[in-house]
């Protein structure tokens, strides 16, 4: 009972954190940035600054969470990818993968090597493709228990 609790706990800190750090980006991306160009140019700057800061914290918080609670999943689950075969290896590795690379433009965007946009552009299509590997994980490994 208590490592199925365990279990349920890691995989609501997996989705909680994972929509906390997609949507702030999506919100920034897609609704904040395109705002911010109605205002005066200096204005524009420090609203966007300010916003990038507190968003900054948010983010490396989740990203911390995904991964700690990803770890987690990984290990409970690495049986059933076994039996999955090279599909399931291939799948959880290139999730993986694609998320370190998320995480290594994430750090390149806070630390002012690679341009905003581009962080918030890439790490929005990471993510899409990230998030459809972990439904075809979740389904593949349901459908294989049935
Ligand atoms: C080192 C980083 C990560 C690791 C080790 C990891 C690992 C995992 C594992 C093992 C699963 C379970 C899949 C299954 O049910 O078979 C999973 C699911 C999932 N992951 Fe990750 N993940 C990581 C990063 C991310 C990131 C960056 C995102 C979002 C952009 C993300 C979003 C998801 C989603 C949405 C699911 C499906 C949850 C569900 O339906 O239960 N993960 N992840």
């Amino acid at each position: 009972m208590g490592e199925t609790i365990v279990a349920i706990a890691m995989r609501y800190v997996h989705i909680v954190a994972a929509i906390f750090a997609v949507g702030g980006v999506a919100f920034t991306a897609l609704c904040l940035v395109p705002t911010t160009r109605l205002l005066e140019d200096g204005v524009a700057r420090t609203v966007t600054e300010v916003a990038a800061r507190r968003f900054q914290r948010v983010l490396w918080i989740s990203i911390a969470a995904l991964v700690g609670s990803g770890v987690y999943n990984w290990i409970l689950a690495a049986e059933d990818y076994r039996q999955l075969g090279a599909v399931g290896q291939a799948l959880i590795g290139t999730k993986v993968l694609l998320a370190v690379i998320l995480f290594a433009v994430a750090w390149g965007g806070t630390v002012g090597r690679i341009r905003p946009r581009v962080v918030q552009m890439v790490n929005l299509h990471l993510a899409a493709v990230i998030i459809l590997l972990g439904a075809i994980l979740r389904h593949l490994r349901l459908e294989s228990l049935s």
